[in-house]
Order: structure tokens, then sequence, then C-alpha cells
């Protein structure tokens, strides 16, 4: 049976699923578990089984919130859930960018004559979104009427331990992989499913423009593009 685990980093990417939340026939309210610090909710959104985690900010968080989702839930599908800064073209704040694939910008073994982004001794660097998931992302998009006048991209994510908030930097990543989007945790969510052989996507609203403009632009639009992302992913879940 189907069983999502949904990924934020931060609250404000997962407090409308939690609030959204129902327990499921057998409990009389949502199941809560800590595992490494962080708490994990279990309980039902439009009948559907779901696992709901703040992950906390960065790879390494988001990689272990992953595993236990898979571990000691058995989730079949993981979808991650937040904000991005843009970097594709004809991106802006609040459009949505939905990954095929998602690669760390920061993984760095070109010293030993690998190309940048790859993992050494890995059979991939690349790790490519559930085709499935994708399409209901795009089809859960054109079913909101308030979001006509946003776009939605579907292409690479680039994850890595840094905010980007420097055009140089920007324009750097942009040469090294070409992203449509930065942030700091898909990635590592999609290598822990890939391993494991779990189907994911990441799901990304825009907060800013991962440029020297990053700091009143990303205050400004976080709580929104958070929950945006948050309302996708929330009508997404009833088209796989
Ligand atoms: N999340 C939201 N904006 C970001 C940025 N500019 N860099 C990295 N992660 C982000």
């Amino acid at each position: 049976m189907k069983k999502i685990g949904i990924i934020g980093a931060m609250e404000v990417e997962i407090s409308l699923l939690k609030d959204l939340m129902t327990p499921n026939e057998k409990a009389k309210r949502i199941n809560a578990a800590k595992y490494c610090g962080t708490e994990y909710f279990e309980g039902l959104i439009d009948e559907i089984p779901i696992v709901v985690a703040k992950s906390g900010v960065g790879k390494v968080n988001a990689a272990l919130c992953a595993l236990t989702m898979i571990y000691k839930f058995g989730v079949t599908h993981i979808i991650n859930t937040g904000i991005a800064g843009a970097v594709g073209k004809g991106l802006d704040v609040l459009d949505f960018v939905v990954s095929t694939q998602a690669v760390y910008h920061d993984m760095d073994a070109t010293g030993f004559g690998y190309k940048p982004t790859e993992i050494p001794q890995m059979q991939t660097s690349c790790f490519i979104a559930d085709k499935t998931m994708i399409r209901a992302a795009q089809k859960a998009f054109d079913g909101i009427p308030e979001l006509k006048g946003h776009k939605l991209m579907s292409g690479r994510i680039a994850s890595g331990d840094q905010f980007i908030s420097d055009k140089q930097v920007k324009n750097r990543i942009r040469e090294i992989c070409n992203p449509l989007c930065v942030e700091m945790e898909g990635a590592s969510i999609a290598h822990t499913a890939f391993v494991n052989d779990i189907p994911f996507v990441i799901i990304r609203c825009m907060s800013d423009m991962a440029d020297d403009g990053h700091e009143s632009v990303y205050s400004f639009n976080e709580t929104n593009a958070a929950k945006m992302s948050a309302a996708l992913v929330q009508k997404m879940i009833k088209l796989f």
C-alpha cells in the first residue's frame, strides 16, 4: 500500500501538511515518534497514509530523515517540499520547480579527474526522479486556479550545504551543472531514495533569486513560497 514520506527542512515548509493530517482508523490521534532528534508525524491526508517530518537544514539532516522514513516507517514514496533559489532562465520568485533529477553542486573530486558534481566510485551522481510523481505534480499545478500567473518548470535541481546569495557563486553553479534552482537538501534525499529503490520527487517554490539581492527578497517570500509548495504537494498526493 502507498505510504508517502514528506520532508521539509523547516517548520514553515511542513506546517500546512501537519495541520491537514488526520488520524488513521485505529489511532485516536496522529502518531508522533522521534529518531535522532527529529519528530515524525504519521496519519492521513485525504485518506492517504502519510509521514511528515521537519528534517532540519542541509544534506546530512535530510538524508538521515529520508532513511528513517524508509527504515522505520516503511514509506513507499518520498516527496521533498520547500523553497529554493531560482537559477534557471525565465524563473521568478513564487514560480515552481519539479525535479526531473538532482545533483550535488558542492561535490568536487576534480583533483582526481572526476567531473564537477561527480561522486567518486558511484554508478551515478545524478538521481532521477519518478516520472509518475512528476506528472502528478504538473497535473496538480494545472488544477490550482490560484497558481495561474505562476510558472512551473521541470528539470534539474542542485543541492549543497550553502545558501547561495552571490551572483558569482550562482554563475559558477550554472557553469558546473546548470540547474533550474538551488537548495540544501533535495539531492541527498534523492540519493537516499535511489540507493533504497524508492521513487521520489522534489517540489520547490522559489523564495529568492540566489543572488546579491537575497536578504529582503528571501524574507519577504519565505512563508508564501513554503506554503505554496506544500499546497501543491497536498494536491499531487492523490494523483499518483
Ligand atoms: N533555499 C532557498 N533559497 C536558497 C538559496 N538561495 N540557496 C540555497 N538554498 C535556498
